[in-house]
């Protein structure tokens, strides 16, 4: 098999798996930050191995905890597919490495250092949680996990370990957009993802405050 037909089974296998997902985390999602990771990668001097990089963003959460009842099983299968199609022994290591370890939640209990494709897969991702795309994508999670849209008796969390950021019942849509959402920008590792987020920014930061103008009945 040639690059592009492994590419052509990684994209098949993960749509296979992602395709019933009800809470943002779709394949519309993966094919989102596999174009973001493409273009980080066309646009950044330092180079990066391609293969690892969108092979690593297909596959970015078809293990992830919040998504999967068995992660490490998931992992265990991610491991197998990889193998057949090809993959060595070390790629399959580097590939597995990005996807364990990229998570924002997973910053939040070992944060590590990513190699240079993770770091773009990582960007790849956080792209698609902000901007119009990522304010859409929070109210589809909250709707999924019942959270509450706005309380403003309920201040934004400074500080929180994973459990008590996965623990919803004090959550709500909004003071996730202050303990996380707000936050990626800055958390941004290239400069190309950096230039991208800068807009996405600005334009939550108006949502928010015309948020708050309906929200207090101004006009
Ligand atoms: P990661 O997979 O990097 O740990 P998260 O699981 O924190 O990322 O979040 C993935 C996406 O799910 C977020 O970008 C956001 O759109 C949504 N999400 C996660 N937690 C919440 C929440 N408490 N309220 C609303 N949306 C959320
Ligand atoms: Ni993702």
């Amino acid at each position: 098999m040639n690059n592009s037909q492994v590419l052509n089974q990684v994209r098949f296998f993960a749509q296979q798996k992602m395709q019933n997902d009800q809470t943002g985390h779709g394949f519309d999602h993966i094919l989102r930050v596999v174009k973001n990771a493409s273009y980080i990668l066309e646009h950044e001097s330092q180079p990066a191995d391609p293969m690892i990089t969108l092979t690593a963003a297909y596959l970015h959460d078809i293990a992830d905890d919040k998504l999967v009842a068995d992660p490490q099983q998931s992992e265990q299968q991610l491991q197998q597919f990889l193998t057949k199609i090809g993959f060595s022994a070390e790629q399959n290591k580097q590939i597995l490495l990005i996807t364990h370890n990229m998570s924002f939640s997973k910053s939040l209990e070992k944060p590590i250092s990513l190699p240079f494709c993770g770091q773009i897969v990582q960007d790849a991702d956080r792209l698609d949680a902000i901007g119009a795309i990522g304010i859409v994508r929070a109210v589809y999670y909250g709707g999924a996990h019942q959270e509450t849209i706005y309380d403003p008796a309920i201040a934004p969390r400074s500080e929180f370990s994973k459990a008590e950021y996965r623990d919803l019942t004090h959550e709500t849509i909004i003071n996730h957009f202050y303990e996380k959402l707000l936050k990626l920008a800055k958390m941004m590792n290239t400069a190309t993802a950096k230039q991208l987020a800068h807009q996405r920014q600005q334009f939550m930061l108006n949502f928010l405050a015309e948020f708050q103008t309906e929200w207090q009945g101004k006009k």
